[in-house]
């Protein structure tokens, strides 16, 4: 209904600028705010939308709101294409404005969705460069070589993934970046270490495990913190590495190698597309950005270091933000050089860049002002072209069912491929117990590709319906369970659905036009054309909760529809029209599970 919501905001808008236009004394006219702060109503009762300008409008014009009201109205309905779309307007209240689609305009709207395999959402208008949509990139994921990737990675790689279906669905190019964390000091002390202990890990394949590997670097790092020879080694071994020697590049090559072949493994369980382009890709830009940092007169000498200082602002007041530090007292880069070769890089144009008009960074909120200071130095050096946008993704801790940082029964950190598992297994045994109570015989491929299917879609699900910004806590039993907002109910609602109108047998639409008489169809209606604003609102404010909630509403709203009104065994007619309606909210909550990169299922 996006387009038709539009419409009728103008239509509003022209009504209310010949109300002021109208006004006897016209010398406050310019301070007007001819804006008809159109909303969706807040009640079904009041209609589809409400305007709320009459009430602002009652002082500037000395008026009672209602009279405005009354006003705005009238020119309304002096609107022939006004009067087509909605019944003629309500007044409540004190001068709220109430607005009721014509049940014609919701069928015409309906009849575009059937055949509109894009659900009514358009492709962006927005274009760049050639007039082409504009690029964007997506920075998700971004585990560390080396080191284990964790809950807080999955989150990332989760939310990440569907954002960047969401905009590509709406029709932006999306580059799905993985900044994984493949350079760094660590090295050094790695590859010392496992020279001395494990020196066939760096010469040939396979020979390590990503768990072998991480409980390598925890000894490396002990031997570093207490043994000054072994340091001096460490850091030599860096110099050569950022060199590029032949022997330490080979064992480094060999060590991203095992860690990425563990991270795919991950990738492909939960269907991730991804290009990976870790911190070592911007080593040769680092010492161009410093100087172009240089060149615009930012930085500072501060204890040998190079920063650059930031004006912050908190509550309305000027206040010193913490430097960004851009180069070491030893020489050295860090992680926010790298960020800033990578803002650089993003930013500008193909060829030198990636040409991006919006780079988002998905990861945990302790980054968050990390990147506010490598945001604020790219906008101080130029690097952000007009209209080019910035954007944290920020996210809560996972936490356990006891509120805390969650752990394994014994207290470790939960390897993700375990907890993987064990959302399948438990899926599993779930399925199991549900075929037995309904006397039902299925084979094990069935058994197994559903289970994985399930346990996958649970762990994605539970954590993209909560608002991203506040901790979560991680629940098997909850985000398995058949009932309330989850996965497993969607995925049944979608299961129940499609056997409905299949049940129902091919129907031919086009001969019989569709015909509505019940409450609950119209409201079910109503809620399905809803969908194209919530996938334009997830593109704006990068929340995808808000599309969780939808798909959940609108499984519910069908729900009140399919208990409350026959469908199958309806008289022809109206058979034909809700079949119709079971058919259209069985593909938007494909299309949109789809879009939260959940595979739906045709049995379960
Ligand atoms: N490797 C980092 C971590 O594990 C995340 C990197 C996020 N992306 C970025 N451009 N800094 O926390």
């Amino acid at each position: 209904m996006l387009s038709l919501t539009r419409l009728i905001e103008k239509k509003l808008q022209e009504a209310l600028e010949k109300v002021v236009k109208g006004q006897s004394d016209q010398s406050f006219v310019s301070e007007i705010n001819c804006n008809p702060q159109l909303s969706p109503a807040s009640k079904p009762e009041y209609g589809d939308f409400q305007a709320n300008c009459a009430l602002s409008l009652a002082k500037p014009f000395k008026q009672s709101p209602r009279q405005i009201a009354i006003n705005i109205v009238d020119q309304l309905h002096k609107d022939d294409t006004f009067l087509k779309l909605c019944k003629p307007a309500q007044i409540a209240g004190p001068g709220f404005i109430n607005l009721t689609l014509r049940e014609s305009c919701l069928i015409k709207e309906l009849n575009d969705r059937f055949i509109d395999a894009r659900l009514g959402v358009p492709v962006t208008e927005k274009t760049c460069l050639a007039d082409s949509p504009c690029q964007v990139v997506i920075d998700f994921s971004s585990p560390n070589i080396a080191k284990e990737m964790h809950v807080g990675h999955l989150r990332s790689t989760i939310i990440g993934d569907s954002l960047a279906r969401v905009l590509e669905f709406r029709g932006y190019p999306v580059l799905r970046l993985n900044h994984v964390g493949d350079w760094g000091t660590q090295f050094g002390m790695l590859i010392t270490h496992l020279k001395d202990v494990a020196p066939l890990a760096l010469q040939q394949q396979d020979a390590l495990e990503l768990g072998d590997l991480v409980a390598f670097y925890r000894e490396a790092k002990k031997r570093f913190d207490t043994d000054q020879l072994f340091q001096q080694a460490s850091r030599e071994e860096v110099v050569k590495l950022q060199r590029g020697e032949e022997p330490s590049k080979r064992a480094w090559t060999m060590l991203c190698e095992q860690s990425r072949k563990e991270f795919q493994k991950i990738y492909d369980r939960l269907d991730i597309r991804l290009i990976e382009r870790g911190e070592s890709f911007y080593n040769s830009y680092l010492q161009e950005v410093v100087h172009d940092l240089d060149s615009y007169g930012l930085l500072v000498i501060d204890d040998g270091a190079r920063c650059v200082f930031l004006k912050g602002h908190k509550n309305g007041e000027e206040h010193t933000a913490p430097p960004v530090i851009v180069q070491k007292r030893d020489g050295g880069f860090n992680y926010s050089t790298t960020d800033l070769a990578a803002v650089r890089y993003r930013l500008a144009p193909i060829p030198q860049g990636d040409g991006a008009h919006r780079v988002i960074y998905v990861t945990d909120a302790g980054q968050t002002s990390h990147f506010a200071g490598v945001f604020e130095v790219a906008k101080l050096a130029n690097w952000v072209p007009e209209g080019a946008r910035l954007e944290h993704v920020p996210f809560g801790l996972v936490q356990g069912e006891d509120g805390k940082k969650l752990k394994t029964r014994s207290g470790e950190t939960v390897r993700l491929c375990d907890l993987l598992d064990e959302a399948v297994e438990r899926a599993e045994s779930d399925l199991r117990k549900r075929l037995i109570d309904e006397g039902r015989n299925e084979d094990e491929n069935f058994i197994q590709h559903v289970a994985t299917t399930v346990g996958i879609a649970a762990v994605k699900y539970a954590d993209l319906s909560q608002n991203r910004n506040t901790n979560y806590q991680f629940s098997f039993d909850r985000m398995l369970a058949l009932q309330g907002n989850t996965a497993p109910y969607l995925l049944y609602a979608l299961v129940r659905i499609s056997g409905i109108y299949r049940k129902g047998g091919e129907h031919d639409l086009s001969s019989e036009g569709l015909h509505f008489t019940e409450p609950q169809e119209w409201a079910l209606i109503r809620e399905l054309l809803k969908f194209d604003e919530v996938i334009v609102l997830v593109e704006e404010e990068l929340l995808p909760n808000r599309l969780c909630n939808y798909l959940f509403e609108l499984s519910q709203i069908f729900n009140r529809f399919y208990d409350q009104v026959p469908v199958l065994k309806a008289p022809k007619k109206s058979r034909m029209s809700r079949l119709a309606l079971c058919r259209l909210t069985a593909e938007t909550l494909r299309i949109g599970m789809g879009l939260l990169g959940i595979s739906t299922l045709e049995r379960m």
